[in-house]
């Protein structure tokens, strides 16, 4: 069987390396970059040291509108799937790149699988609930990482469709957690382990107001004890243009960390502050408390279970959230054993889909099905 990954930013590197991995020897497995992401800190690295192979396509399409960006992908996924004649198109997550991958592959009549599939915000504001969203509905397979997110899809009419499967980002950060010695983040001068916060701030809705960026900035100054801001390339852009300085108070601005440095980085922090969604999952896989700049999250077990805590509007709560008790140890593991890709290619290998066309096109079997 042939099985194309698509994979486009950040993100979906991690998530690619465990499902990559899961692939060998029970599938031909090819990947298309689609040049969502090109710095070498925002692409390269990923692929390096999670040691995945190097992409067999990358399309190159870059920065822009979200229209041109994802209208490029498009058309330049078209052709890739009309050469490569997959059996199975795997889209991941919810970005731009996997919007233009369901899409591209349902115009083909190719089956396609979403992993990461149902998760929701609620928060039309968010460019990724639409991706996610209309991803899941194009898609035949919808694999999701945690009961919270099949309970989304079978409300939607998609059950028959979808299965559980564990989230690949608990499979790739155990395996990169176990070996993370390996690589220990350089600490700036006076920086020293479980003394410090990271951070991370990228979203546009973080971003884009001059206003709303400066009070975070400002709430992370006044942190009592140095703040690692791991800078995102949209994060640098747009406070340059808002003509604000990052190098203030507690903060410490740093270049992007590539994912071994980031999970050692927020093993051996005091707390996590971040609007990414990834990192508020692996902080609390690693038992690190996050406090999140959104409204809202897609990963509610965590905010359940306290090691999460929302800070939206009122960022003078930061401080506060921040420095809360250490909470609850718990054992619960809402988002799988570490060993969900291997579950996604045996998924992949066993389902049938049966007529591209019909509305009820996949048919799941095995264990795992729902
Ligand atoms: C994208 C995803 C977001 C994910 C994030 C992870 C969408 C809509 N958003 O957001 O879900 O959380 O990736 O990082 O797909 N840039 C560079 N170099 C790069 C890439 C980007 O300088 O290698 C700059 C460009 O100015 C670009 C901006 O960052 O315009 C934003 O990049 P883009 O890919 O549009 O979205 P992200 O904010 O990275």
């Amino acid at each position: 069987m042939r099985i194309v990954s698509v994979v486009g930013a950040r993100p979906q590197f991690v998530k690619l390396a465990p499902i990559a991995r899961a692939m060998l020897g029970r599938a031909e497995h090819l990947v298309v970059h689609t040049g969502q992401h090109y710095d070498q800190a925002m692409s390269e690295v990923f692929f390096r040291d999670l040691g995945i192979p190097a992409p067999d396509l990358n399309l190159g399409v870059g920065s822009g509108s979200h229209g041109q960006q994802t209208g490029a992908m498009l058309a330049g996924l078209e052709s890739a799937f009309e050469r490569f004649r997959p059996d199975w198109v795997l889209a991941y997550g919810d970005t731009n790149s996997t919007l233009a991958a369901a899409l591209a592959a349902v115009k083909l009549h190719l089956p396609v699988a979403h992993l990461e599939a149902g998760l929701r915000s609620f928060n039309r504001r968010m460019p990724e609930e639409h991706n996610r969203v209309l991803t899941d509905h194009a898609a035949d397979l919808c694999l999701a990482p945690s009961e919270v997110a099949l309970a989304h899809l079978r409300r939607e009419g998609l059950g028959s469709r979808s299965v559980l499967i564990g989230d690949v980002m608990t499979d790739v950060l155990y395996r990169v957690r176990d070996q993370q010695h390996l690589t220990p983040v350089a600490l700036p001068l006076g920086v020293e382990p479980k003394h410090y916060y990271l951070a991370t701030i990228h979203r546009p809705d973080n971003t884009d107001s001059a206003e709303r960026l400066r009070a975070i900035v400002d709430g992370l100054a006044h942190l009592d004890h140095p703040v690692l801001l791991a800078v995102h390339p949209r994060l640098a852009a747009r406070a340059a243009e808002h003509g604000l300085d990052l190098n203030v108070g507690a903060v410490r601005p740093i270049a992007p960390l590539g994912y071994p440095e980031l999970v050692n980085a927020a093993q051996h922090s005091l707390g996590v502050v971040t609007d990414s969604g990834g990192l508020q999952k692996e902080a609390f896989l690693l038992r690190v408390a996050c406090t999140t700049i959104r409204p809202e999250t897609e990963w509610t077990e965590t905010v359940e279970l306290g090691w999460n805590t929302l800070v939206d509007r009122d960022l003078s709560a930061l401080g506060e959230a921040v420095r809360r008790p250490t909470p609850p140890a718990t054992d619960a593991q809402p988002y799988g054993d570490g060993h969900a890709a291997e579950r996604v290619v045996t998924t992949l290998l066993n389902a049938t889909v049966l007529d591209a066309n019909a509305p009820s096109a996949t048919v799941l079997n095995g264990p795992g099905s729902h």
